[in-house]
């Protein structure tokens, strides 16, 4: 950050955008990658450079944030939102075979599906990528919660034509504000990178022949950034523990389950999140998040499944059950990867402080 003081370029791009564009594409080991003003924005350029378009439909997972869907709205497309399966609390691969199966015989195949890796745990993505190339699906992975996590080997953010990563302020690597597109479609990226940029011709004045968007990191973020990530493996690390040290205080309590970690990869553990039975805990999910924020502690509760959405009511929804179960009883913990034992401890102290027997 210094550097991009003295150096004077506080303006859009420059020299650390570049930089934290390489190494953002060496950490997903792919090709190329453009750094962007949020992951929403990655998450609409990817839809935008495939081409969706009014009328086309977007498999998505529905247990996610918002941003994972709306961007397919901003084009015109219908989402399409599958359920999740509980081994993982990703997107239940089953389902989503099973949609594009009956979508490919009745010749109305989607034009994108969006996997979520959620809260740092990749989706069951191997399966997933080989069954949208079977269909000829494009598949964009929306690793905006799992920069750091992997799945088969591989690293969040390269399986599928594109990968979303989010910089926003509560993330693993957060700039305040901020995103990446990550591909090894080279010409894509590229093509990303002129969307973003206002879509500005090659030419001496202004000049443009599409539509753009202002959708670039500045210098001074991406400079913020790679100070971050090159500290990822710590971050990870220490979000890693923060779980460990909620399992050592919690995990004897009946009624208390936590997002299980699939056996395909190795989760950031970027929250940790339980799972509260009210009749063998003795109090309900909502109970819980209550008496910590009578405590000035914020937790909450997992992602309303975007099908339980105002917004989204009428948009077919694939399953359902276990998204909405889960929500029911979830819970986000404190989850920061500076957080103290002492802050830990009374968190664990609360929750166990609402144990009934
Ligand atoms: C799964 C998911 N996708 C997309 C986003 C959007 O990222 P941003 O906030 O950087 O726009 C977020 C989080 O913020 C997210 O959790």
């Amino acid at each position: 950050m210094a550097d991009a003081f003295e150096s004077n370029w506080v303006a859009p791009l420059g020299p650390h955008v570049e930089a934290f564009e390489r190494e953002l594409a060496d950490q997903c080991r792919v090709a190329a990658c453009t750094a962007l003003s949020s992951g929403t924005a990655a998450v609409h350029l990817a839809l935008l450079l495939t081409g969706v378009g009014p009328g086309d439909e977007v498999l998505c997972s529905t247990l996610t944030f918002a941003a994972s869907v709306n961007p397919v709205c901003y084009l015109g497309g219908t989402p399409v939102l599958v359920d999740c399966d509980a081994a993982t609390w990703n997107v239940d691969p089953a389902l989503l075979e099973a949609e594009l199966e009956s979508r490919a015989r009745a010749g109305r195949l989607p034009k994108a599906v969006v996997a979520v890796d959620l809260y740092g745990q990749c989706a069951d993505l191997k399966p997933i990528e080989a069954m949208c190339e079977r269909f000829e699906v494009v598949l964009i992975e929306d690793a905006a919660e799992a920069l750091g996590a992997t799945a088969y080997g591989r690293p969040a953010g390269s399986f599928g034509r594109f990968g979303v990563l989010s910089f926003n302020g509560n993330k693993i690597v957060t700039t305040g504000g901020g995103g990446a597109l990550v591909s090894n479609d080279v010409a894509a990226i590229a093509r990303a990178r002129f969307f973003a940029t206002q879509a500005r011709d090659p030419a001496p004045h202004y000049q443009h022949s599409e539509i753009g968007f202002n959708y670039r990191l500045s210098n001074i973020l991406a400079a913020i950034g790679r100070g971050q990530l090159s500290t990822l493996g710590r971050r990870v690390a220490a979000r890693r523990a923060n779980f460990d040290r909620y399992v050592a205080g919690l995990g004897d309590l009946p009624g208390i389950g936590f997002m299980p970690e699939a056996s395909y990869g190795v989760s950031t553990r970027w929250l940790t999140t339980i799972t509260i039975d009210p009749d063998s805990f003795g109090a309900t999910r909502e109970e819980v998040r209550l008496a910590l924020e009578a405590g000035n502690i914020e937790a909450r509760p997992l992602w309303k499944p975007m099908h339980l959405q105002p917004v989204f009511t009428g948009c077919r929804v694939v399953g359902g059950k276990v998204s909405e179960h889960l929500f029911d009883r979830g819970l986000c913990l404190p989850s920061g990867s500076a957080l103290t034992p002492t802050q830990h401890d009374r968190v664990v102290e609360i929750v166990r402080g609402m144990h009934r027997t």
